[in-house]
């Protein structure tokens, strides 16, 4: 049983063949046992994270996945299909889907109710823009996003759920949000969660997160692991990461 905190490595659209096969090798050799850690990786690279990791406790998911469980919906990739092979979590409503492809809170709310219902682990992200920050709107978005999912999906997918706050601003920028930021918003997801009578939930921060503030960031209360983009296609801060992780 993992005792560390969650990291879950988000690939973006990067890699190649070569490149994965290093990066995984290197996890796969240098993770400990109790360490908690996952990828999430483009959908053509799925098999190669099930075949590199076999034997290891790292966990691999999708990025994303359809609302839909079959039909005319050229281009897109059932929870049933990644279940099929094993695979054990996805991403969904990361703001980039929800700004470049114009996801809305009831779709994210949909695919992550597909996602639980093929045995998954939805990991729902949530989080506010700088322009909603700057209007002092960040409890209103980021309550109203999380809302949509706790109203759609079922009891079973709620106790499924890991909820990821990523504020927009702090997304491959460097800049990570404050600790006292990071706390005033998880505090603020636990306690809307407790309320729909929820318990449990892992909470991770996403955001800039590096081997140099994953220490701190993973001392706040109500933080239960992190969400890494940049610093996860690097072997060596991705596994610095995980040792902050371990409790
Ligand atoms: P960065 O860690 O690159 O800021 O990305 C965060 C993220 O979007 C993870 O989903």
């Amino acid at each position: 049983m993992a005792t560390a905190k969650y990291i879950v490595g988000n690939w973006k659209l990067h890699g190649n063949a070569q490149e994965n096969a290093a990066r995984l090798a290197a996890l796969k050799e240098r993770c400990r046992p109790d360490d908690a850690l996952a990828v999430c990786v483009p959908f053509p690279y799925l098999a190669q994270a099930q075949q590199a990791l076999q034997g290891s406790t790292i966990g691999w998911g999708a990025q994303n996945v359809s609302e839909h469980a079959k039909g005319a919906f050229t281009g897109e990739v059932s929870a049933a299909m990644l279940a099929d092979f094993g695979c054990g979590c996805a991403i969904v409503g990361h703001s980039e889907r929800r700004s470049l492809y114009g996801e809305d809170d009831a779709t994210v709310a949909r695919k992550a109710q597909a996602v639980a219902e093929a045995g998954m682990t939805p990991i729902v992200c949530v989080g506010e823009t700088l322009a909603e920050r700057e209007r002092g709107e960040t409890a209103q978005v980021v309550t109203r996003q999380l809302a949509a999912v706790l109203a759609h999906v079922s009891a079973e997918t709620k106790r499924r759920l890991v909820i990821a706050y990523e504020p927009v601003w702090a997304i491959g920028s460097g800049r990570a949000a404050s600790e006292e930021d990071v706390h005033e918003v998880h505090a603020m997801l636990r306690g809307q969660l407790e309320q729909a009578g929820v318990t449990g939930t892992r909470l991770l921060y996403g955001g800039s997160v590096k081997a140099s503030n994953a220490g701190a960031l993973l001392n706040i209360a109500d933080v239960d692991g992190a969400l890494v983009g940049g610093a996860s296609l690097d072997a060596e801060e991705f596994l610095a990461i995980a040792q902050a992780a371990r409790v």
